[in-house]
């Protein structure tokens, strides 16, 4: 473990206004640093002018007002001045799955390019963005190829682990900071921007950092199909899927984290870094058998689950369906490979009448399921009025607190169909609820 470093101030760009690159930018603002978050996005510069949010994230507003006005935080659409005033600069861009299921690095390569064509002053690139091993070097290849002068550089890899709807926290309270470089200068400026975190630091090289990254996404993955697998053996043996999760986890080499069974992992980190580890692994020589078992039992949850429903309605045409929750997780209104997606179309295609509540993914829905017959409601007894079934798809905290007793009695019928085991069993059961858990 590496030692910790005293803090140094530095001018820092951030490329990329999305989850990963705007809390970055705005923790690295409250650490002190004077920061330029950069995106070609015009729109949302401007809207981040104004203090307006492009996604809902608890804590980053504030942040992101409070740095904004005292001028730690700057935003810009201009890449090429935003670079020449940079001494470290972070790539936070996109990096979506292409059809392979490998990265798309288009972005990654264009920002590289224009630091090279902007190469005034000495600068570290620094990686952010989840990428398959070894783009550090094709980077550093890029930068060469386009450079126009002899001015030094460093690539580095410091890949980020937040979570959505706690992101802000998990950038000031890390597990750990994984630093790749090649150079001790750096090392040194890496461990400097991250000293006052008191995390523990993981110096390594280039492309085991970035192989870190893939590699904790598809093992916490791993570890949620592993439990959705046993969740099913537990359906059919007429076990009890969270006492298994719960005693397994207080057996401390496995840990109780990612061992809640559901309807399945979704989000733009997951589903696709997998694929991407996937195709990396296999490009480079190896099979990954193990991690397509983990993305097969992922989308068979949400199969199941669909099917579980079918056998108790029995006929599920102009049946109505109320689906709660639509965002892949609590807190976020992010609904990119959402396992409510591929729920609310397997319902479709069987003819069920739909209607859909979130507490905040309500304007991505209506985009996302643009043309399809779907009642958008603006509260969950709206939803569940008039149902046969009630489908809880997301565990948002609002919903723990639904009055049960009005919900049975504007349901047409009682079915609740508990995609994230957010219910307890006995109560809706007592309460005269049919109950269909997830391995319980
Ligand atoms: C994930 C990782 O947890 C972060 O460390 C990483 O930085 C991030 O991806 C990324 O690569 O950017 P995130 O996608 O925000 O973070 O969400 P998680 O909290 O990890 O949840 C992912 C999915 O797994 C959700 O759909 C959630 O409902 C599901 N899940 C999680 C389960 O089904 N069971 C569990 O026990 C835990």
């Amino acid at each position: 473990m590496a030692e910790q470093k005293k803090q140094e101030i530095y001018n820092i760009c951030v490329v990329g206004a999305g989850h990963v690159g705007l809390v970055a930018a705005a923790c690295f603002a409250e650490l002190g640093n004077k920061v330029v978050c950069v995106d070609n996005d015009k729109k949302r510069i401007e809207a981040l002018r104004k203090l307006k949010m492009p996604f809902y994230e608890p804590k980053m507003e504030p942040l992101v007002a409070k740095n904004y006005n005292r001028k730690t935080l700057q935003f810009s659409s201009s890449l090429k001045d935003s670079i020449k005033k940079a001494e470290v600069i972070f790539l936070a861009v996109g990096t979506p799955p292409l059809e392979d299921g490998s990265a798309d690095l288009t972005a990654i390569e264009t920002v590289a390019r224009t630091v090279a064509e902007n190469l005034n002053s000495y600068k570290l690139i620094v990686e952010k963005s989840t990428v398959p091993v070894q783009t550090g070097k094709k980077v550093k290849e890029t930068i060469y190829r386009y450079k126009k002068t002899d001015v030094p550089f460093d690539v580095a890899s410091n890949p980020e682990f937040l979570r959505e709807g706690k992101a802000v926290y998990d950038f000031f309270y890390p597990d750990r900071v994984v630093i790749g470089t090649e150079s001790k200068r750096a090392e040194e400026i890496l461990k400097s921007i991250y000293a006052p975190l008191k995390a523990p630091i993981v110096v390594t090289n280039i492309n085991t950092a970035e192989l870190i990254k893939h590699a904790s996404n598809s093992f916490l993955a791993t570890k949620i199909s592993f439990i959705n697998a046993v969740s099913r053996v537990c359906d059919l043996a007429g076990a009890d899927i969270e006492k298994v999760a719960l005693a397994m986890g207080l057996d401390k080499r496995i840990g109780s984290d990612f061992l809640q069974a559901g309807i399945g992992y979704g989000g733009f980190c997951f589903p696709k870094d997998l694929e991407a580890f996937i195709y990396i692994s296999k490009r480079l020589g190896y099979d990954f058998d193990l991690l397509k078992a983990v993305k097969d039992i992922n989308d068979n949850q949400q199969k199941n689950y669909v099917e579980k429903i079918k056998e108790h309605l029995w006929i599920l045409k102009k049946k109505k369906i109320a689906i709660l929750g639509l965002s892949f997780k609590p807190d976020t209104d992010d609904m990119r490979f959402a396992p409510s997606t591929a729920i609310v179309n397997a319902f479709l295609s069987e003819g069920s009448q739909i209607s859909v509540y979130d507490p905040k993914a309500m304007p991505e829905a209506r985009e996302m399921f643009k043309g399809k017959k779907i009642q958008f409601c603006s509260n969950l007894y709206a939803a569940v009025k008039g149902a046969d079934c009630l489908c809880l798809v997301t565990e948002w905290d609002g919903f723990k607190k639904m009055d049960l007793k009005k919900i049975k009695k504007i349901m047409n019928y009682p079915l609740i169909a508990d995609g994230r085991n957010m219910f307890d069993k006995d109560k809706v059961t007592g309460l005269g609820f049919e109950y269909l858990g997830v391995g319980k």
